[in-house]
């Protein structure tokens, strides 16, 4: 079946399940899932249930849909998402998003859990993603474009909602928590990165480093969502300490966050 129609047929399915259309979608990096626990939830899909969805398959991502109340706003929230060190391409990556947009929802916030590439930053803390680096992330737009979602070629510039960043700085002022700002740079993953891709990274302006939220901000762009990104600074990038970096070591700051990463994110969607 060819996208264009695939996107449809989710769509469907979805207002078919939905009792609105939600006012913000949000993607949960890994271990940050718990926020959809705090959603006065209306209902919960399985991905296994919507049509044309893959699988989640990493660790610290549960795979469903929660659409419901945070902050008085109807959210959809995605608990885990599909990563292309997962084995999937990356038309299957960006897949939720492009339903998102055409369900008509209008913003969406990604977060992820990121190594800290800038030496300022500490584990624990928060980034608002500011830029990306994409060179290293093949395209989601890759072949045939779907013209009803957006143009063939977009702009990459004007990426994020500056007034919606604004917002968020000033609930991080309000909740007296440290946002840094800065440059996510994509890598593919599953390894972690060497050091000396991280000093590359460092010397290309890179702040932060994920294997996630590239794909979904360039398709959420093409479809002309407003979009925030953060980043939980869950470790120091390979080479910075002189520790060997882990997964576990990744979801457990996650973890060691998730009320502040809450709290925010609901102030976020509260006062949007
Ligand atoms: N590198 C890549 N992805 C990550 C990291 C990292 O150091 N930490 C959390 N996700």
């Amino acid at each position: 079946m060819e996208k264009a129609q695939r996107i449809k047929e989710t769509v469907s399915y979805l207002k078919s399940q939905l009792s609105s259309i939600p006012d913000v979608a949000i993607i949960l990096g890994s271990g940050l899932g718990p926020l959809a626990d705090k959603i006065e939830a209306e209902k919960i899909l399985d991905y296994s249930q919507i049509p044309n969805f893959a699988l989640s398959t990493a660790p610290g991502h549960s795979g469903r849909l929660v659409f419901g109340k945070l902050g008085g706003k109807n959210v959809l929230a995605m608990q885990g998402r599909f990563h292309y060190y997962e084995g999937y391409e990356m038309s299957t990556c960006i897949f939720p998003i492009q339903v998102f947009a055409s369900l008509g929802i209008e913003r969406l916030i990604v977060s992820n859990a990121a190594g800290g590439i800038n030496v300022d930053y500490t584990p624990g803390e928060l980034m608002l993603i500011t830029d990306l680096l994409t060179g290293f992330c093949p395209s989601p737009m890759r072949g045939p474009n779907v013209d009803e979602l957006g143009k063939r070629f977009f702009d990459m510039t004007f990426t994020f909602d500056t007034e919606w960043q604004e917002l968020a700085r000033e609930i991080a002022q309000e909740q007296n928590i440290v946002l840094h700002e800065g440059t996510y740079a994509f890598m593919p993953g599953p390894h972690f990165e060497t050091p000396a891709d991280i000093r590359a990274l460092r010397t290309l302006g890179a702040n932060a480093v994920g294997m996630s939220t590239v794909p979904e901000i360039i398709a959420a762009r093409q479809a002309g969502m407003k979009i925030l990104g953060v980043s939980c600074i869950t470790n120091m990038a390979a080479g910075i300490l002189d520790i060997a970096l882990s997964g576990d070591d990744v979801n457990a700051t996650a973890a060691l966050v998730e009320e502040r990463f809450c709290n925010f994110i609901t102030a976020v969607v509260e006062k949007v």
